[in-house]
């Protein structure tokens, strides 16, 4: 067992370290955010992650997990330190590296001699040399180790990950990172830093592409009158394309595609490369948000100005109670510089949006609506009772820019449903 020390309690950091405590080793977390650790030690759990409050739980009681604040206070005894603090977009569109750098920077000197440090935050190629500089130690080798959790289902995906991606030029290094990964089964690849850093991006691109290439069908689709259902099944049941990705919606967002594309891109263009395929995806992923829009405004008669829009889901997908880059809350301020009144609901409880008033009972967010928008695909809106939603609307129309709701329920309730891509 490995005495290993977490540096940013965010979404990768909390369920790194309380995996890592769960498969047995001696974890320290760090963060910044003093309320946020006073929490941690209380066992209370700051984000909405299934089964993370468990594996917290049993960590502090088994002792093997502990909250700390700053980065200091956790690597004083560590033979290990996983550095998860963010790399937001920069003004230009690269990664910015500041986080990391001051993490890196702040570590270095206490850090014990033949301590590993590893990047799990999403860095660009390069990122091992900037985090070895900062550290300002020869004694240390830096390795990446990408994570690939899906925010919604984080400790399921650490614990049973489809790889596990190690870049090191130590190799005894690498070797030493992928032995902490005790009793999970999985292929691990163990490479140069530059391309486990491009594997990263790369994967996320290829995410964001799927998607991106699934709406423009969608967009094909309602210009020829075929069935987005129909095309997706059909392509999907090809070993070579699968299932997974190919639903239309309302764009991807979230914390990772939206930067990571845009830093892929930036990356290339670096490098003398123009990936203008992956250009192409990120512009059909705006259109798509003002497609979506489009369709709201249509439903609504043309204009939504003083007109009330019900929102059900504001996070930028299900299962998370995260916000950022969410397409839900993109449309929403297209909507409101329309001159929409809007109303929203979300199974995760988020607090107050700005321009929006969020209610906490979706029923509540449907009164007087002249159109209720379906934005992202929590399952809970499948079921709710649509005679109910049609008693409250002010006009029977529904937008539902995931394709989650029973479209015949609804028309035979005399509502008007629009989705994507659909006959
Ligand atoms: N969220 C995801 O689904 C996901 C998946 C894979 C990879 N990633 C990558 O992992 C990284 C972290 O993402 P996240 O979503 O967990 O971020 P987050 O914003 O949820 O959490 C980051 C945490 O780091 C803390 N922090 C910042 N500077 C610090 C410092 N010097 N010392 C201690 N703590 C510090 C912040 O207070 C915050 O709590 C990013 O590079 C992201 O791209 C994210």
């Amino acid at each position: 067992m490995s005495r290993i020390a977490v540096i940013g309690t965010g979404y990768v950091g909390l369920t790194t370290g309380a995996c890592f405590a769960h498969i047995g080793h001696e974890v320290i977390c760090a963060d910044i955010d003093t309320d946020k650790v006073a929490r941690l030690q209380r066992g209370e759990i700051p984000i909405l992650e299934a089964g993370l409050d468990n594996l917290v739980k049993e960590g502090l009681e088994d002792g093997r997990l502990q909250f700390v604040v700053g980065a200091a206070a956790a690597v004083e005894n560590c033979e290990f330190a996983y550095l998860c603090v963010p790399t937001p977009q920069g003004d230009d569109g690269s990664a910015d590296l500041s986080y990391i750098e001051a993490a890196a920077r702040e570590i270095g000197p206490l850090l014990p001699s033949e301590a590993i440090v590893i990047n799990k935050s999403t860095v660009p190629v390069g990122s091992t040399r900037v985090v070895e500089r900062a550290l300002g130690r020869d004694d240390i080798a830096v390795v990446s180790n990408p994570e690939f959790l899906r925010e919604g289902s984080a400790i399921h995906d650490f614990l049973n990950p489809d790889r596990i991606v190690i870049g090191a030029e130590d190799q005894a290094a690498a070797v030493k990172v992928s032995s902490l990964y005790i009793g999970i089964t999985a292929p691990v690849i163990v490479t140069d830093p530059a391309s486990a850093e491009t594997i990263k991006y790369a994967a996320n691109a290829f995410l964001a592409t799927k998607i991106s290439f699934i709406n423009a069908v969608a967009a094909v689709c309602e210009a020829v009158g075929a069935d987005i259902k129909d095309v997706a099944l059909g392509m999907g049941y090809d070993s070579r394309i699968g299932h997974e990705f190919l639903k239309p919606g309302p764009g991807w967002g979230g914390s990772c595609f939206p930067k990571d594309t845009r830093a892929m891109v930036h990356i290339a263009e670096t490098a003398g490369y123009d990936f203008h395929l992956l250009r192409g995806v990120v512009e059909v992923n705006d259109e798509q948000l003002r497609r979506v829009t489009a369709k709201i405004v249509a439903a609504a008669g043309g204009s939504v100005d003083g007109k009330r829009i019900a929102v059900w889901g504001l996070t930028f997908k299900a299962r998370t109670d995260d916000l950022r880059e969410s397409p839900s809350l993109s449309i929403i301020s297209q909507l409101l510089a329309l001159g929409a009144i809007v109303r929203g609901y979300d199974p995760s409880g988020p607090g107050p949006i700005d321009g929006v008033e969020v209610v906490d009972d979706p029923f509540v967010a449907v009164e007087g609506a002249a159109v209720l928008a379906v934005l992202t695909e929590w399952d809970e809106f499948r079921w709710l009772d649509i005679d109910k939603v049609a008693s409250l609307v002010a006009a029977k129309e529904v937008v539902d820019a995931r394709n989650l709701l029973d479209r015949t329920a609804f028309i035979r309730r005399g509502f008007n449903y629009y989705g994507i891509g659909r006959r």
